[in-house]
């Protein structure tokens, strides 16, 4: 296969460096990370220099001229965008925040790629464009589903989504995979004398995600964690999400740039089409971890929905990819041993 010369923004967080890790282990591209390290882990960066060489660009997207500098000289062909602002209730008290980092800087970055004649587009999207669905269909929500924000988050990649399918109709060069995760979790699938030894996982202290919450008070970090809502019209009554584990999210990616080689522009949901209550991941951490944390009931949060699953019947059948680590009591020891590291 060609050797492609790929940026990944956004490399140093979370997912990121997911993704930068299969690049650097499995194929033989060229990788280049550019991060402003405002989440973003300088650790994580050294771990995966230890996997293979890449180059490391400083910088904040905002700085349009310094972008359009790094894309025209450097010959990119692939561009994977993760680099974006990610707390919902942040983004209610500080919507500018995100409409700018998110919606603006990636609507920057598009044009100094196309200018710098990008070829494929790989970006970052959220299930928080569906919205609150009233009801999730039989089969989970498909990338058909009505897309309605109710956060400027999710509304900001919303409009991203829309700028990068424009920008697509109207530059045939141009071609572009849109993902919409669902609830990402876990960490790096690596094992040392048959023992689950994460190398990176998600460092950025304060996150607000339920499976890094759980694995904090696993390790005795955090103390207590809130159940927010046992009313809902779930099972057990708590909502309901889709868990997909990062490494398979990550070979998602990897998969979508050999796809890019020979199909057209598409949008696919990345999940496992299978939904856990709040009430069976922690159980499931405390399971894992045979630890014991206290739980507290809370009210429900504005604008959770009751369950939010995936129809991944296309990422599937078109994309031909398929999870490996489908497994919520894996995503919960990963998530626990990387904290505990
Ligand atoms: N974590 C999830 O569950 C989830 C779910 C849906 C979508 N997403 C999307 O996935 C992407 C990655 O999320 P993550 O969980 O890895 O978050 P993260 O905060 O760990 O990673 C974001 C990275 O982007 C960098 N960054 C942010 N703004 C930047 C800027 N202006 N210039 C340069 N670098 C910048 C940060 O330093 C960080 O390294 C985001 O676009 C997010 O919206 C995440």
């Amino acid at each position: 296969m060609a050797q492609l010369n790929i940026l990944i923004t956004g490399g140093a967080g979370y997912i990121g460096s997911h993704v930068a890790k299969q690049l650097l282990e499995t194929t033989t591209h060229n990788i280049t990370i550019l991060d402003n390290l405002s989440t973003g882990s300088t650790k994580t960066l050294d771990t995966l220099k230890t996997m293979r060489e890449f180059n490391f660009i400083e910088l904040d997207l905002k700085e349009f001229a310094q972008v359009a500098d790094v894309l025209n000289t450097n010959n990119f062909d692939t561009i994977i965008h993760f680099a974006a602002s990610i707390v919902v209730p942040e983004s209610v008290e500080n919507p500018l925040k995100y409409y700018m980092n998110n919606t603006v800087n990636t609507t920057n970055l598009i044009k100094c790629g196309t200018d710098a004649k990008i070829k494929r587009f790989i970006f970052s999207s959220t299930a928080a464009v569906y919205g609150e669905p009233s009801e999730v269909p039989k089969d989970g929500i498909d990338e058909n589903y009505l897309t309605l924000p109710i956060n400027p988050y999710g509304m900001s990649k919303l409009m991203s989504e829309r700028v990068i399918q424009d920008t697509a109709l109207a530059n045939k060069e141009f071609k572009f995979v849109i993902f919409r995760y669902f609830n990402v979790a876990g960490a790096d699938i690596n094992y040392t004398d048959d023992k689950l030894t994460p190398r990176i996982g998600q460092s950025f202290p304060n996150a607000t995600h339920l499976i890094k919450i759980a694995s904090e008070c696993a390790t005795g970090k955090r103390e207590k964690m809130a159940i927010f809502g046992d009313d809902f019209n779930t099972l057990d009554g708590t909502g309901v999400r889709d868990y997909i584990h990062v490494d398979d999210l990550a070979s998602a990616h990897i998969k979508a740039i050999d796809y890019l080689l020979e199909n057209d522009s598409d949008i696919f949901n990345a999940g496992y089409g299978r939904g856990y209550s709040v009430k069976e991941v922690i159980e499931t951490m405390k399971k894992v971890t045979n630890t014991n944390f206290q739980v507290d009931n809370a009210a429900r949060r504005a604008g959770d929905p009751a369950a939010l699953i995936s129809n991944n019947t296309k990422i599937k059948t078109k994309m031909h990819w398929s999870p490996n680590h489908n497994d919520l009591a894996l995503i919960c020891q990963s998530a626990f041993e990387w904290e505990n590291y």
